[in-house]
C-alpha cells in the first residue's frame, strides 16, 4: 500500500477536509496531512496553530500523521518517500486549477501521482474561506468545522 500526502493550508481545517482524511486513511497505509507554511494567502491561524488544531482533530486515526512543509510539494513527497498526493474535488470549478497543479507536479516529479477524491456531497459547498467569512460576520459555523473548533475560530474574531 502507498503512502499518501494530503496537502493544504488548513486555515482552518473543515469537516470537508476531515471527511477526506478519514476516507483516505482507510485506503492508504499512512496519510500525512501536510500543512503548508508558505501559502500565498495571508492565513488567519499561524502555522503552529494550524498544526496543533489538525493534530487535535485527527488524533483518533492511528495511521494519520501531521507535518508541515515549505517549498515544492513534490520535493516534500520525495523526501518523505510518499508516492501519492491526495486532493479533494468539490465541484467542476475546482477541476481546472487542480488539473493544472497535478500536471505541473507530474512534470516536476514523474513518480508522484495525484489522486482526486470527490468530497462528500454534504460538504460540496464548504471551504475554509467561507468558514472564516461566516465566523467574521458572527454566523453559525456549527457542522462546518469539528465542534471543538467552533469557539477557537470564533475567538479569532473576538466572538
Ligand atoms: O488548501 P490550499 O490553500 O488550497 O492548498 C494549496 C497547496 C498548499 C496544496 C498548494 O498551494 C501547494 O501545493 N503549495 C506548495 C507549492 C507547490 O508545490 N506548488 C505547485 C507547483 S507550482
Amino acid at each position: 500500500m502507498a503512502k499518501a500526502v494530503y496537502p493544504g493550508s488548513f486555515d482552518p481545517i473543515t469537516n470537508g477536509h476531515l471527511d477526506i482524511i478519514k476516507r483516505a486513511s482507510e485506503i492508504f497505509e499512512e496519510v500525512t496531512v501536510a500543512v503548508a507554511i508558505n501559502s500565498s494567502k495571508e492565513p488567519l491561524f499561524t502555522i503552529e496553530e494550524r498544526i496543533e488544531i489538525v493534530k487535535r482533530v485527527v488524533q483518533d486515526y492511528p495511521n494519520v500523521k501531521v507535518d508541515t512543509f515549505n517549498g515544492l510539494l513534490v520535493e516534500y513527497c520525495k523526501d518523505k518517500d510518499a508516492n501519492v498526493i491526495i486532493k479533494g474535488l468539490r465541484a467542476v470549478s475546482d477541476f481546472e486549477y487542480e488539473f493544472q497543479m497535478a500536471s505541473i507536479n507530474k512534470k516536476l516529479v514523474d513518480d508522484v501521482e495525484t489522486l482526486f477524491m470527490m468530497t462528500n456531497t454534504k460538504y460540496s459547498y464548504l471551504s475554509s474561506s467561507l468558514v472564516k467569512e461566516i465566523a467574521r460576520l458572527n454566523g453559525c459555523i456549527k457542522d462546518l468545522v469539528p465542534d471543538e473548533l467552533v469557539p477557537i475560530v470564533r475567538g479569532k474574531f473576538n466572538l
